[in-house]
């Protein structure tokens, strides 16, 4: 898979344009499923880190084949700068509350949705809406498409922390999180399984731990800390990662997975990656020494993605690429969406 991506990765990324283009530039595989899928494509809640390039990406997948995709997406676009991009690369959108009491049936018939409404900070001030958005909009999701392939976001957060020593938890260990929006995210993935079993709706949940950009993620989150010369916390001294495009790419392909009761994938790279020797090869790249807070304890946040690479292919974006990118970037004083992941919470207080 990935062949196209592979063709051409830069040394470097210097403009937001360029860095749009990598993200929403398809594979091989990609186009060749794209070709299969029938028209809407239905994006719920894309308008956040990973929707727009989510949905450009599908679109020139289309495109490369001519094939005719109508890329719908929808979310509220509290950020007007997405909504106006996403037109930019041919993709529809449709302003929509999934909250709102009649919103679902605004929007148009489709076969495939992939579900990315999402909400993670600010949850201990209003843990009430956390939960509206994590239960009751999936339940309306499910009703309003009982007969669509429907691919649902979920997130490594719904594990509980796992040995460090293990290589991550797995699929089937049990959803025992601390926190109330992990706690929600558990209730996210129940009232899909519950519709999927109740209406016959083939569902995919996909467990995504960290995706990774250069405008945000893990890996910006660590960089910006050691360019800025503050400590970075070990406590939670190790993740898991991948590159937003990888994920995209496997989100789209995951269409393919849907079952009833829904499959379920934990979503990153295969690797599990040591916070201490991030840090530690950034300050190599900017070339000052690395500050640390606390020490390594025997848990972490960790996800084992052994199935879905052997399912879909592995993600094609290497650590070391990612982390030279990143430097640069950090570097040159590149935009940054000012949302970090707060990868160091261990009490799932976000
Ligand atoms: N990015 C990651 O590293 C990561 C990691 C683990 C899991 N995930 C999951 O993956 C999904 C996508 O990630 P993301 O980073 O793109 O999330 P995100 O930035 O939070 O985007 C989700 C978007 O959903 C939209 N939304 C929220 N409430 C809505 C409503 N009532 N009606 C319509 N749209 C609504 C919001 O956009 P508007 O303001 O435009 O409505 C929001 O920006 C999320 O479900 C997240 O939980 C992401």
């Amino acid at each position: 898979m990935n062949s196209l991506i592979l063709q051409a990765l830069p040394g470097r990324i210097e403009t937001e344009e360029q860095l749009d283009e990598l993200l929403t530039r398809p594979s091989a595989a990609l186009v060749k499923f794209i070709k299969t899928a029938s028209s809407p494509l239905l994006i719920l809640g894309a308008g956040g880190k990973m929707g727009p390039t989510l949905a450009a990406l599908a679109k020139r997948a289309a495109e490369a084949v001519n094939h005719p995709l109508d890329v719908i997406a929808v979310s509220r676009f509290n950020d007007t700068r997405a909504r106006e991009w996403l037109g930019s690369q041919g993709v529809k959108t449709l302003s929509c509350d999934l909250l709102a009491e009649t919103s679902l049936h605004q929007l148009p018939e489709a076969e495939n949705v992939v579900y990315m409404v999402g909400l993670k900070f600010g949850t201990a001030q209003n843990p009430a809406a956390t939960w509206a958005m994590n239960t009751i909009v999936p339940a309306k999701v499910c009703e309003r498409y009982p007969g669509a392939r429907i691919v649902a976001l979920s997130t490594g957060n719904v594990y509980p922390l796992s040995e460090a020593s293990r290589t991550g938890s797995v699929e089937t260990d049990p959803l025992t999180p601390l926190g109330e929006y992990t706690n929600a995210a558990v209730g996210r993935e129940r009232i899909f399984e519950f519709y999927s079993c109740a209406q016959n709706t083939p569902v995919t949940l996909l467990r995504l731990f960290y995706a990774v950009e250069l405008r945000y993620g893990v890996l910006v989150d660590i960089a910006l800390k050691v360019h800025n010369g503050e400590p970075v916390a070990l406590a939670n001294g190790s993740f898991n990662c991948i590159w937003q495009s990888d994920a995209n790419e496997m989100i789209l392909r995951a269409l393919t997975l849907g079952a009833s009761p829904p499959s379920v994938w934990n979503l990153c790279r295969p690797e599990v990656f040591a916070v201490r020797a991030i840090a530690s090869r950034f300050a190599e790249l900017f070339g000052r020494p690395p500050q640390f807070v606390g020490a390594e304890t025997p848990t972490a946040l960790l996800g084992n993605s052994t199935r879905i690479c052997a399912k879909l292919g592995p993600p094609s974006v290497p650590l070391e690429t990612m982390l030279r990118w990143i430097a640069h970037w950090v570097k040159q004083g590149g935009r940054n969406l000012g949302r970090p992941t707060h990868f160091e919470v261990r009490d799932g207080n976000y």
